[in-house]
């Protein structure tokens, strides 16, 4: 009997002997920052109240055909409403830290036209108190795609130079309000989705878009994104650059930005597509950050986009060289890289792009488990290869995971229910934790990790079709419920309380 036991079980104790080893807190350093994620757009909804103007996304998300089901951020989940409930969400999670990001036109509705918003203020100045109340760390996104509309609209947003000082004017408010509370800044989320998603593919406000995307609006070129790249970093370094000189000593804390970083495979073993696969990192996440740490453009942008890269002058690249503390990396997906310089009609096959043709599968098979967004595939292992890049590229500066999560296509109603039981966002944190702690393991000086997201919200182009919360919301009566992987993220998190 025993042995007939043994050999109809072999199968699941073979599973329990290999895979019974779980990723544990205990994995990672002291200190160690975990959190949940959200940006203001996505979840605070009044977008007209107590002062607040106009941004950027309350316009595009009305105009029509824009949004999936034509829905937009009006209410959002209507955190600006039951901030309290959600951060006691947090709290009963166990994270101590909370990435979130300002409104710009609930603060400064007007950019410098106009005057501060005293209950926009006030409102962020709740959030943080009650966040250091219940011991979580506030991580403050100063811009997370939007912005006043009336900058917008007077002088083309972060395509003009003149965004500079109003960005400043901006991130100044927010150090002046909230720095004596506030350890990590963040000035940008994502300047290179900014520029991709509004400036090439022409989803994201402004809409413009390059060819061979379609809906362009005329009169695009492929200057446009990279002026929006360039005004944002030089935006950002002189916010940097006021924050050190002013703020920093006194308030003790740190400042970074965060960029959407996806790993790039070679498709092949050939020596054009390895280069590919380089070009790909280069042209999406070094043309970020390279100028911060580096001091300039990435030689793989300057070879070939010559003349057509923006300069710094030699006062910006003073403050621009140097101007982060830590790197923060948005990381939800790998793909392949093909060179396509040769084939350049190729959908995303552009200088701009590094000619680089990315895609999910090679021979028809996908390079990992695909998810509700297309070209988002789980491959845990994609994590630990993107800090090994960044660690040599950058000499191991300090890293936050500032953003990783698994998306899932609502459904309908009465099958909503199977989405409270997430098992696979569980296996999704699971393996990326696995990949984060091997990395760290490796010598890469990684300081903290944030689940996108807290809860359900409004996912930009995708409206409310897609759900990526720890917590699920209804949409209809906008209660919060706790999926499964909020469970699993309170007992993973509650390791060090059983070791206390
Ligand atoms: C990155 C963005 O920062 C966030 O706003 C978005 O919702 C997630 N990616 C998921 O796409």
């Amino acid at each position: 009997q025993i042995q007939i036991f043994f050999l109809t079980n072999l199968p699941s104790l073979l599973v329990f002997l290999c895979c019974a080893e779980e990723i544990s807190r205990a994995e990672f350093p002291d200190g160690f920052l975990f959190g949940t994620a959200t940006s203001a757009y996505q979840i605070e909804g009044a977008f007209l109240e107590d002062g607040k103007t106009l941004s950027n996304w309350d316009v595009f998300s009305h105009i029509p055909g824009k949004i999936e089901r034509g829905e937009n951020g009006d209410v959002a989940v209507d955190h600006y409403h039951r901030y309290l409930e959600d951060i006691e969400l947090m709290h009963s999670l166990g994270v101590n830290a909370y990435r979130f990001s300002i409104s710009w036109a609930r603060v400064l509705p007007r950019g410098r036209f106009g005057s501060i918003n005293p209950a926009g203020v006030e409102f962020y100045n709740k959030i943080i108190d009650c966040l250091l109340l219940k011991g979580i760390e506030p991580f403050v996104t100063i811009s997370h795609h939007d912005i006043p509309q009336e900058l917008e609209h007077g002088y083309g947003g972060f395509l003009s130079p003149l965004v500079q000082d109003d960005f400043v004017l901006f991130a100044k408010t927010c150090f002046e309000n909230y720095g004596d509370r506030v350890k990590y800044w963040t000035t940008f989320n994502e300047p290179n989705i900014y520029a991709d998603m509004g400036y090439i593919r022409g989803v994201y406000p402004p809409g413009h878009c390059l060819e061979p995307y379609h809906n362009c609006s005329a009169g695009n070129s492929e200057r446009e994104p990279l002026l929006v790249v360039h005004n944002m970093l030089i935006s950002h370094a002189k916010a940097a650059y006021i924050y050190r000189e002013r703020y920093q000593l006194k308030q003790g804390g740190s400042i970074g930005v965060v960029v959407h970083a996806f790993m790039y495979e070679p498709i092949s073993d050939q020596e054009c597509d390895r280069e590919a696969a380089s070009r790909a990192l280069a042209f999406n996440i070094a043309w970020v950050l390279d100028p911060l740490l580096n001091g300039d453009y990435p030689p793989e942008m300057y070879r070939l986009l010559g003349e057509n890269m923006p300069k710094f002058s030699p006062d910006e690249l003073k403050k621009i060289k140097g101007s982060i503390d830590f790197i923060g990396i948005n990381h939800y997906s790998s793909l392949y890289a093909e060179n396509c310089s040769y084939s350049p009609s190729k959908l995303g096959c552009q200088a701009i792009k590094g000619f680089v043709y990315t895609t999910g599968e090679r021979d028809g098979v996908p390079i990992g488990e695909e998810t509700a967004i297309p070209r988002f595939y789980v491959v845990p292992s994609g994590l630990e290869k993107l800090i090994d890049y960044l660690k040599t590229r950058y000499n191991n500066k300090p890293i936050f995971v500032t953003e990783n999560g698994l998306s899932q296509m609502d459904q309908p109603e009465e099958r909503n229910r199977v989405l409270l039981n997430d098992t696979k966002r569980v296996e999704y944190h699971k393996g990326y934790l696995a990949s984060l702690a091997q990395a760290i393991r490796k010598g890469a000086d990684v300081r903290g990790y944030f689940v996108w997201s807290l809860l359900d919200n409004f996912e930009w182009t995708n409206g409310y079709s897609i759900r990526f919360g720890l917590y699920y919301v209804d949409y209809k009566t906008l209660c919060r419920i706790p999926k499964f992987s909020s469970k699993w993220y309170t007992s993973f998190l509650s390791y060090n309380s059983q070791r206390n």
